[in-house]
């Protein structure tokens, strides 16, 4: 509350207005200070440059243009900043009160306002004593549910739980769609030389029948655990696999081995009461963890059953170390704030329309599938948190594949195509083939071609932006700190627009329509 009263006299209070009460970002950020300087150093000095020029000014653009924590480091030397660039951009970045979102997120304030939730993903890999938004509930409940998975875990893996016929458990199916499907998948296919000895991933998301059917034919039913992912089990695609693996496991090895062959990770206990999954194969969550969000949670179970807990807690310590750097880290050295802002900076000045992801490592074959949810469902929206249109574009498109393949499908337009688009490299240093060719691609965006009596059509006019994001192996660490990395890239655009990224109400009204049509035939 802003104010206080007291006998009938109203005195200001010292207490500072929560975040949310201020609402998140009220004013139109076109209209910010920063937002009008930007604008004219763009049509002044930005547009136009060269990325050349930029190198050729400063020796030592390379180091002043990148951040580096935990086992990250973000070059953005090949984008059209420089340090009045940045400095406005900061700028930005404070005026539209952005610390005090951070802060807000962290705290547990309901910054999901259309849905009146907390959003404490952030809570999912955080140790205990880091205190967060302890009083929210089921905060305290997550160790529990980590512990729990851990028993279930590790009992499947010595064989103490096993199939219904005595059989090791060893082909784990995630059931799920969305956020309870690209999570797990991205992360089993990005951590496979860590999966334990034996143990297999498949997953089936789609409404067709044709991934259960394919699975039908290779797997030993005996030998499979189905592991069924959904925050809401009602989706409509995740229940009607989930019937068609039941009915599977039932018809060859009848209906008592529904309890040995099926758990589940959701928050509404009586759905998955209702299917026959018996109280201790549940993995509950809570409704502050959004579906693109919920990797961390219980919808990790699939995963963790593949690569084992010990793996699975490295990747929630590899996301908490990027939380605690985003949470402290001054606006001018935060690396999640770095890219969000050359997000908008390309976005709204240079009018960029997608951006490209881009991994050199094969092994984040599934990222881009998996930051086009993150990124298209928190920041496709055109209303503000106040109900007010936006004034400005909001989310790019986010498109993408792992790199030696994308340079012999789509790069063409990428160098010599009508459309600018920014381009997010992942390096994964412990190749040097895939080194060489991330560091040549870039170049070659950057400088172009530079030889004057070429044909036309040889030209490669160059000055096109990249930011790369180098490791030096993908870790389960490491694949922690690159999704935390762009969460909280995401959150920040979303506050300077003045949008709620956590709700996604544009998906809906299809899903009712199709609804309607089945139930009209
Ligand atoms: O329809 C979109 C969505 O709600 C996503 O946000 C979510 O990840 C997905 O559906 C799956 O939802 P659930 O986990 O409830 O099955």
């Amino acid at each position: 509350m802003s104010s206080t009263k007291s006998r009938g006299v109203k005195r200001k209070s010292n207490v500072p207005k929560k975040y949310t009460e201020r609402k998140l970002s009220a004013r139109y950020p076109t209209d910010l200070p920063a937002w009008q300087a930007l604008k004219k150093h763009h049509n002044a000095v930005m547009r136009d440059k060269s990325l050349r020029e930029l190198f050729a000014r400063d020796k030592e653009r390379p180091q002043n243009c990148s951040i580096t924590t935990g086992d990250l480091l973000l070059d953005y030397s090949k984008t059209h900043v420089n340090n009045v660039t940045k400095k406005l951009l900061h700028r930005l970045a404070r005026e539209a009160d952005v610390p005090a979102a951070i802060e807000a997120m962290f705290a547990g304030d309901p910054i999901n306002a259309t849905e009146g939730r907390s959003v404490l993903h952030v809570a999912l890999r955080s140790k205990i004593s880091d205190t967060i938004a302890l009083a929210a509930p089921g905060v305290r409940d997550v160790w529990q549910v980590l512990t729990k998975m851990e028993e279930y875990v590790d009992a499947v893996h010595a064989s103490m739980i096993k199939g219904h016929t005595g059989k090791r458990l060893t082909h784990i199916v995630n059931i799920g769609i969305g956020g309870s499907d690209l999570g797990p998948v991205m992360a089993a296919k990005a951590m496979r030389p860590f999966w334990s000895a034996g143990m297999r991933f498949h997953s089936v998301s789609n409404i067709d029948g044709t991934q259960l059917a394919d699975l039908k034919t290779e797997l030993d039913p005996e030998k499979t655990l189905f592991v069924v992912c959904s925050k809401t089990f009602t989706t409509i695609e995740t229940m009607t696999n989930a019937n068609a693996a039941r009915q599977w496991v039932v018809q060859v090895l009848g209906e008592g081995a529904v309890a040995s062959h099926f758990v589940a990770a959701s928050t509404n206990h009586a759905a998955m009461d209702e299917f026959g999954i018996a109280p201790d194969r549940r993995f509950g969550f809570w409704d502050w963890v959004g579906g693109r969000y919920s990797l961390w949670s219980a919808i990790g179970l699939s995963l963790a059953l593949v690569t084992g807990m010990k793996n699975f807690r490295r990747l929630l310590a590899g996301g908490r170390v990027m939380d605690q750097h985003f949470r402290i880290t001054n606006l001018d050295e935060n690396m999640p704030v770095m890219l969000a802002l050359l997000g908008i900076w390309y976005n709204n000045f240079f009018g960029a329309q997608s951006q490209a992801i881009l991994p050199y490592d094969n092994r984040l074959e599934r990222f881009p599938a998996y930051l086009q949810q993150l990124q298209m469902e928190s920041s496709g929206k055109s209303v503000r948190m106040d109900g007010k249109k936006v004034r400005c574009d909001t989310g790019m498109i986010i498109w993408g594949e792992s790199g030696n393949n994308a340079q012999h499908s789509f790069y063409q337009l990428l160098h010599q195509g009508t459309r600018l688009v920014p381009v997010d490299f992942l390096l994964s240093e412990s190749s040097k083939l895939a080194t060489a060719n991330c560091e040549a691609q870039a170049e070659a965006l950057m400088d172009g071609t530079t030889d004057t009596d070429i044909e036309p059509y040889r030209v490669h006019a160059g000055n096109r932006p990249s930011n790369t994001i180098h490791y030096k192996q993908l870790t389960p660490e490491v694949l922690g700190q690159l999704i935390a990395l762009y969460e909280h890239k995401v959150f920040v655009e979303g506050v300077i627009w003045g949008i709620n990224s956590f709700d996604q109400w544009g998906v809906e009204l299809g899903k009712k329509l199709a609804q309607a049509r089945l139930k009209a035939t």
